[in-house]
């Protein structure tokens, strides 16, 4: 050997030591599932096992009791109720050590999500609802209880006042855990619940910024206070923010008691609180879970979120959970378990025009709640371009902080490109170097749709051909030598919009990337400038400098859909106690809507084309009908159990999710994943080999929760070109809670495509008893192979 080869592989050596050291210190939180019989009787709780268990990781640690020792990784979170286990920050070698130990099932990783509101810096943009009516006079909701898993709440909103309410549900175990500037009386009859999860932020981020932040469950964001008050805020009369959208504020169920569980924190939300947060509902007595957070898509087994919702709907919880704001791209929704109630985003038929002015006469629409001083009537104003030749291109374009010039910017008003920071700081940006009014224009994967906000100074938000029609005429403008001039005309709050509803821009879109014989999203709901509560520490546009308050304010996302459908799972079970949590999304999907207040198909606000399937799912839900379905498709544990079976899932997986039941031995012999008794049909073939047709089946069985000797007869709309039976055609039920089957089958023709490539056809089958239409969506994707 070399003098110069042995020195290389002495570095190799040093390298490869400190890698080790390094992977050896590098601790990860993990969420570790454990058999819960295993527990060795010398151990008197399951934390002290799970403690000690942590300690044998560790043979050469000091054994002292100093928790922060670096050496012993301790318990984060202990789960039991939907759940069994625990969460522990491990290096590599320590986590392959704990798998190996007897009664430890597996190891999940952490996942971080994110709110899924479009205000958060996360959405980058690349990619009133007063329908309660009959429901609004009613006592619906009063003894069900919500728990929202959020970033907390502001418990003095007028939302929250309890005045007519009756006693706390006896039921209740919940509790109003005291903390930074938030009492145990903090809560009331409205609000009956409060508590707070950062261990597991902390494990990883280091100790909480306690200026910036509450260690308690007070609200220091505003979207856990939005969120709530959209589920189940009382009546407010006058609510608006700074003037906009005056009117009466009221959640879904308004009379329905809140718990809040805040996860989220400012650097995120971390599975391991998040599944601590379902466990402790659970165990609280929550009836429903408003969950309006996030993150990558990953299988079952592996997904936090799927895992605490999986617990709670085997405890009879229901769950929704938002669909992201990953649209308007396919394959971007998330939250797909089929346990799971999965919302994307629609528009009410309310809007906030804010149109620009050019110099040329051109007016140009744009949406806006900015409610300052407006700029002067009847004056133009000049206009640049962020992204113009003299500043630094794309991150002056984007107006990203500290990039735009003062002395160009100064008195003037600055068109900006959406992306990277969010929207509100951009506006900032504009301020700080001199701008008078800014023009927010969208990107062409934005297309076209609008979120209106409430800026810090006069702006306004327009699609991505006026940004486009904008930036041309600066050009010509700057080529004569003539200055660009405009204004932005706030014109305050327009109802009876059409059309509406359509699908936001920005709600994610099928298929669904885990499973896609499931359709995601199911429904749809208002997530569009949603006014609702909002904190007092933080101004409506959510940026530090915003030294507003407002009592409402107006934001949009998945994240604001996903909690009507929460108010409105409370109404459900309310007026039906029994009723499992698929039965009421049963409910909500077969009396859902396709069709807008002009009588057609919903838009895609993205393109203004037709929206489909993917885009809404079953539909917009429909309150009122939701009520009386006619029939429901109800679920078990068993029957998810059977899907994960089918879904080839190993028997320790399935137990992961669903810890008491194991067996998959007979459900893969009951048949396939389409199986799954769900309100919506979705099958998808791959053309293989020279076969012209290829067909598959699916089973059904529908329950009757409507009068007794009720007869529903089939109407098929098949999707084009697609053969779809029903057998037996018609269903004649003698009682209610009668249960019957029925068979669809399912036959396609073979399709020319091109290799990768893939075709969608959608249509629907309706049972209809002359009363009740129950509506399916038959979905049929046909991929050519590569
Ligand atoms: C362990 O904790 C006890 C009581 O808190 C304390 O008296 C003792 O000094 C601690 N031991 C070590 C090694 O820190
Ligand atoms: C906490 O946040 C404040 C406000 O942003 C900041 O000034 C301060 O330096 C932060 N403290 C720590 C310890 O990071
Ligand atoms: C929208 O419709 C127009 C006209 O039918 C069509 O040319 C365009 O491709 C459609 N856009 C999308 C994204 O489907
Ligand atoms: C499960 O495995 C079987 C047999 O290999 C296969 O036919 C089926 O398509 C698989 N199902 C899924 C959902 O992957
Ligand atoms: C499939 O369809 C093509 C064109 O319609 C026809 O020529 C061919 O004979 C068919 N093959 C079978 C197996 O039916």
């Amino acid at each position: 050997m070399s003098k110069s080869s042995l020195f290389f592989c002495t570095l190799l050596l040093i390298v490869i030591v400190f890698a080790l050291a390094d992977a050896e210190l590098l601790r990860k939180t993990f969420i570790i599932r454990v058999e819960r019989d295993a527990k060795p009787s010398i151990f008197p709780t399951h934390k002290h096992w799970y403690e000690s268990t942590l300690r044998s990781l560790s043979p050469t640690a000091i054994h002292d009791n100093s928790s922060d020792s670096a050496d012993v990784s301790t318990v984060i979170h202990t789960y039991d109720t939907v759940f069994h286990g625990f969460s522990a920050k491990l290096s590599t070698s320590e986590a392959q050590r704990l798998e190996t130990l007897s009664g430890i099932v597996a190891l999940i990783p952490e996942q971080v999500r994110h709110l899924h509101t479009t205000r958060s810096p996360e959405f980058l943009g690349l990619k009133t609802s007063d329908s309660a009516g009959l429901l609004k006079d009613s006592d619906f909701g009063s003894d069900l209880v919500i728990g929202v898993i959020d970033t907390g709440i502001w418990p003095e909103r007028k939302s929250f006042n309890d005045r007519e309410l009756g006693p706390v549900p006896t039921k209740w175990k919940g509790q109003c855990v005291a903390g930074e500037k938030f009492s145990a009386t903090s809560c009331n009859r409205k609000l009956i619940g409060a508590r707070y999860f950062s261990d597991g932020y902390e494990a990883t981020n280091g100790k909480m910024n306690k200026t910036i932040e509450f260690r308690s469950p007070r609200d220091s964001d505003g979207h856990g206070t939005h969120t709530a008050s959209i589920a189940a805020g009382r009546y407010v009369f006058p609510a608006s923010t700074l003037g906009y959208a005056r009117g009466v504020a009221a959640g879904m169920a308004p009379k329905a008691r809140l718990a809040a569980y805040k996860v989220c924190w400012n650097a995120g939300c971390y599975d391991s609180d998040i599944l601590a947060a379902f466990d402790m509902a659970v165990a609280d007595g929550v009836d429903v879970i408003s969950l309006s957070v996030g993150g990558v898509v990953v299988p079952y087994y592996l997904d936090a979120i799927a895992i605490g919702a999986f617990g709670a709907s085997d405890a009879g919880v229901f769950v929704s959970a938002s669909a992201g704001n990953g649209g308007p791209g396919g394959l971007t929704v998330t939250n797909v378990a089929p346990w799971v109630t999965t919302v994307g985003a629609g528009n009410i038929d309310r809007d906030f025009p804010a149109d620009v002015k050019l110099g040329n006469g051109k007016i140009i629409s744009g949406v806006s709640v900015y409610g300052g001083p407006a700029l002067a009537p009847h004056k133009l104003y000049p206009l640049i371009y962020a992204g113009s030749e003299g500043s630094d291109g794309y991150s002056s374009s984007l107006c990203l902080e500290g990039s735009l010039d003062p002395n160009i910017v100064q008195g003037k008003i600055v068109l900006c490109d959406r992306g990277i920071n969010s929207r509100a700081v951009k506006g900032e940006v504009v301020k700080k170097a001199g701008g008078i009014g800014m023009i927010l224009a969208n990107g062409v994967f934005d297309g076209e749709g609008l979120v209106a906000d409430c800026h810090v100074l006069p702006a306004t938000s327009v699609g991505a051909s006026a940004g486009e029609e904008i930036r041309k005429y600066i050009t010509e403008m700057s080529k004569s030598k003539t200055p660009a001039m405009a204004t932005i005309m706030f014109k305050g709050t327009r109802v009876n919009v059409q059309p509406a509803p359509l699908v936001a821009s920005f709600s994610a879109r099928g298929p669904n990337p885990e499973t896609p014989e499931i359709l995601k999203p199911d429904v749809i709901a208002p997530g569009l400038n949603i006014l609702a509560g909002w904190p007092d520490g933080v101004g409506p546009s959510g940026i530090p400098s915003d030294k507003r308050r407002t009592e409402f304010n107006i934001l949009s996302g998945t994240s604001m859909a996903c909690p009507h459908v929460s108010g409105l799972a409370a109404l459900l079970k309310a007026a039906h106690p029994e009723w499992s949590p698929a039965a009421i999304r049963s409910a909500l999907m077969t009396t859902a809507y396709t069709v807008d207040n002009r009588g057609e198909t919903m838009l895609d606000e993205s393109t203004g084309n037709s929206s489909t399937v993917m885009d809404y799912g079953a539909g917009h839900v429909h309150p009122q009908k939701a009520m009386d379905p006619g029939l429901i498709y109800d679920l078990s544990s068993y029957d998810y159990v059977d899907f994960l079976c089918n879904s080839n899932y190993t028997t320790k997986n399935v137990q992961l999710v669903t810890r008491k039941y194991k067996d998959c031995s007979g459900a893969k012999r009951a048949g396939h994943i389409g199986n799954l008794n769900y309100p919506s049909l979705s099958a998808v073939f791959q053309q293989y080999g020279k076969k012209n047709k290829t067909s598959t089946h699916f089973i059904r069985t529908v329950t009757n929760v409507g009068e007794s000797n009720s007869v529903y007869e089939v109407t098929i709309n098949p999707p084009k070109g697609v053969v779809v039976t029903v057998q037996p055609e018609r269903l004649a039920f003698r009682r209610v809670g009668q249960k019957l089957n029925f068979l669809v089958r399912v036959q396609v023709r073979k399709e020319k495509l091109s290799a990768g490539n893939s075709v969608l056809k959608s249509g629907s089958i309706v049972w209809s008893d002359g009363k009740h239409d129950v509506i399916s969506p038959v979905v049929v994707t046909i991929q050519q192979p590569l």
